[in-house]
């Protein structure tokens, strides 16, 4: 996901861009670029790599002047986060400007031809060549700026949400859609555009929802036209929008935990760009590493413990923050602990922490808020950098901290020689993949939705997983409970008839996660021995499964994966799941009862 926003009117473009592009940023954030006529008619394009932040300290001291702009928030698909890849990107003779949010999948055979007719590139991206052969339309056949978008357009295979700017038309913004959203905010004299609504609903609340292969013209002192790609014109309908300051900040999400749980597949990128290699020295040395964290952050630490003793193999010991600091634990200078915690301020935590050290033990922390009170007690600290995470039921810090982990685990085995060169290369490249695996878990978020009032009745849940997804089992049943006040439980499946299996009946729901693995006909097994108690089965399974899923009441799907990395994919349909559940509810699922983000006192 990238984010476009887009102003043309009396105001000062600039400062609406910007407040834009932070309103956009959950959509996108290795780098960032605004393009802006100014009064004396220049095209101004500046950007930089990282967030907005770092946009605003670029252009500081440069020509911001203007009232028509566009800009971007970027969430990179082709070409790596960069400076030179951000956008807006100029046509070959700097006439035009674009933002692009989307993927033109036949940009190379384009990018070809145009490099024949003489164009060069300057960067890798599919937008670059959009930008350009809209160009080429409008010289090669003198059709105005509009003609040639909708010309570009029908050549193009893809999703597209852009905004065009030409120099020479500096009283008019060209935007089009196909796939990706865009929506218009049509002010009392004065146009917006975005990705979606937050960047306009404070300067208008009438917008026009553009649809699939639209192609918009925004011209001063006209009506907004809408028109198809073969030039005819189409009418609109104007909403008018009622959002309060709060549901802005969400996004356009309804909860803060929503929204968390969206911004995954970016907060798995943004984790792949933070490289673990500088933290690993003290681990090749260490004897044994002892995990400590609370909540959330402690079902990561388990999935951590499969990982580190598989992949690096160390022995590995996970506690409770709480249960280590009082029970007189043996430490010594030839161990390593790692703190994880999302906030860096749990209390138990930092006690534990304050305890290794008087055994002159390593302390490495796994953690989201920088400079807070753990990483500052750690000798030293890796940063998941998922953004603030709002909603108290923890989720995208979980699947960062997981990553990181397993990350850790796979670099230490690397330099160990306990992992084969072949099987780390395998496993990063399925680390590349994970952000686009979990978009497409995310599709089922309606299906999911649509499910969860069946539960909303239940008054105890089990859930049931096997190895690395035994956590995904404990944290499912976590998530469910504390946004939905449902008893639930996580149990290892096969432990499950050692006790839990007294509860089953037809009104107990059982949550079995069975991807695929190596000891998959275990659970299959296990799962069996609740249907034949009239068990309700619900079940996350790997794409194409028929197994467990001719078992299931409900089934959800993550797509193929290395065992490893499963529990990152899991984890996704059990957050919906419970969000939905704790939804129908009525539940406040962004603050649940008694609980707290951070919890800073014993
Ligand atoms: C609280 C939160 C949980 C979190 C736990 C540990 O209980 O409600 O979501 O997992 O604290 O917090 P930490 O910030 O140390 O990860």
């Amino acid at each position: 996901m990238c984010g476009i926003v887009g102003y043309i009117g009396h105001r000062k473009a600039f400062p609406v861009l910007i407040k834009g592009l932070h309103r956009l940023e959950y959509r996108g954030y290795d780098s960032a670029g605004v393009a802006m006529i100014s009064p004396a008619g220049q095209l101004n394009v500046y950007k930089a790599k990282g967030k907005v932040a770092e946009l605003e300290h670029a252009t500081i001291g440069k020509d911001v002047e203007g009232t028509i702009g566009i800009a971007h928030t970027r969430w990179a698909t082709h070409g790596e986060p960069s400076e030179r890849n951000a956008h807006p990107h100029y046509s070959q003779s700097k006439q035009l400007a674009m933002v692009h949010n989307g993927i033109i999948e036949n940009y190379e055979s384009i990018r070809q031809r145009l490099q024949a007719e003489g164009y060069h590139f300057v960067s890798d991206t599919d937008t670059e060549v959009l930008v350009q052969l809209i160009e080429y339309v409008k010289t090669t056949t003198g059709l105005s700026l509009l003609k040639a978008v909708e010309k570009a357009l029908q050549q193009v295979t893809g999703a597209y949400s852009i905004a065009v700017l030409d120099k020479e038309t500096p009283n008019q913004i060209i935007a089009a859609r196909k796939g990706s959203p865009l929506v218009i905010g049509v002010g009392k004299d004065d146009f917006f555009l975005a990705s979606d609504a937050t960047p306009i609903v404070e300067y208008t609340q009438d917008v026009i929802y553009v649809g699939d292969e639209e192609v918009v013209d925004l011209t001063l002192g006209q009506q907004p036209h809408i028109y198809r790609l073969d030039g005819s014109e189409l009418a609109y309908e104007i909403k008018h929008l009622v959002m309060t300051i709060d549901e802005l900040e969400k996004g356009g999400f309804e909860h803060y935990m929503l929204k968390e749980i969206f911004e995954q597949p970016n907060t798995i990128r943004a984790s792949l760009q933070e490289p673990m290699q500088p933290h690993i020295a003290p681990f090749c040395k260490a004897k044994r590493i002892i995990i400590c964290a609370c909540g959330t952050s402690w079902h990561a630490g388990l999935i951590a413990k499969y990982a580190i003793e598989q992949i690096a193999r160390i022995p590995c010991e996970v506690d409770y923050s709480s249960e280590f600091r009082y029970r007189n634990p043996v430490l010594s200078s030839e161990d390593i602990l790692i703190a994880i915690s999302q906030s860096g301020e749990t209390a138990d935590t930092l006690a534990a922490i304050e305890l290794a050290h008087r055994y002159g033990t390593f302390v490495f922390s796994i953690c989201n808020v920088v400079g807070s009170s753990i990483p500052r007690a750690s000798n030293d600290t890796y940063y998941t950098h998922v953004g603030p995470e709002i909603g108290v039921a923890s989720t995208k810090a979980f699947t960062a901290q997981v990553m990181a982990l397993t990350l850790l685990a796979l670099e230490i085995g690397r330099v160990k020689q306990t992992i084969t060169e072949e099987r780390y290369r395998h496993l990063m490249n399925e680390y590349r993949l994970l952000p686009d695996k979990i978009e497409v878990v995310l599709q089922q978020n309606d299906r999911i939705r649509e499910y969860a009032g069946n539960l909303k009745e239940a008054v105890s849940a089990l859930y049931l997983g096997h190895g690395y997804n035994f956590p995904i089992a404990l944290e499912g049943a976590l998530k469910l409970k504390e946004i939905s006040y449902i008893h639930a439980e996580g149990y290892p499946s096969a432990e499950m008839k050692h006790g839990p299996i007294a509860l089953i009946s037809s009104e107990m729901p059982v949550v079995a996660i069975a991807p695929q693995c190596d000891t998959y006909e275990k659970v299959v097994s296990n799962i069996r021995v609740v249907k034949a108690r009239q068990g309700r089965i619900i079940s996350v399974v790997t794409e194409g499964d028929t197994q467990v899923s001719e078992e299931s009441e409900f089934t959800m799907t993550i797509p193929p994966s290395d065992e490893c990395l499963s529990p990152i994919l899991a984890v996704v349909p059990l957050q919906l799941l419970a969000y939905h559940v704790a939804v129908a509810r009525g539940c406040n699922v962004d603050q649940p009862r008694n609980l707290a983000k951070s919890v800073t006192v014993e």
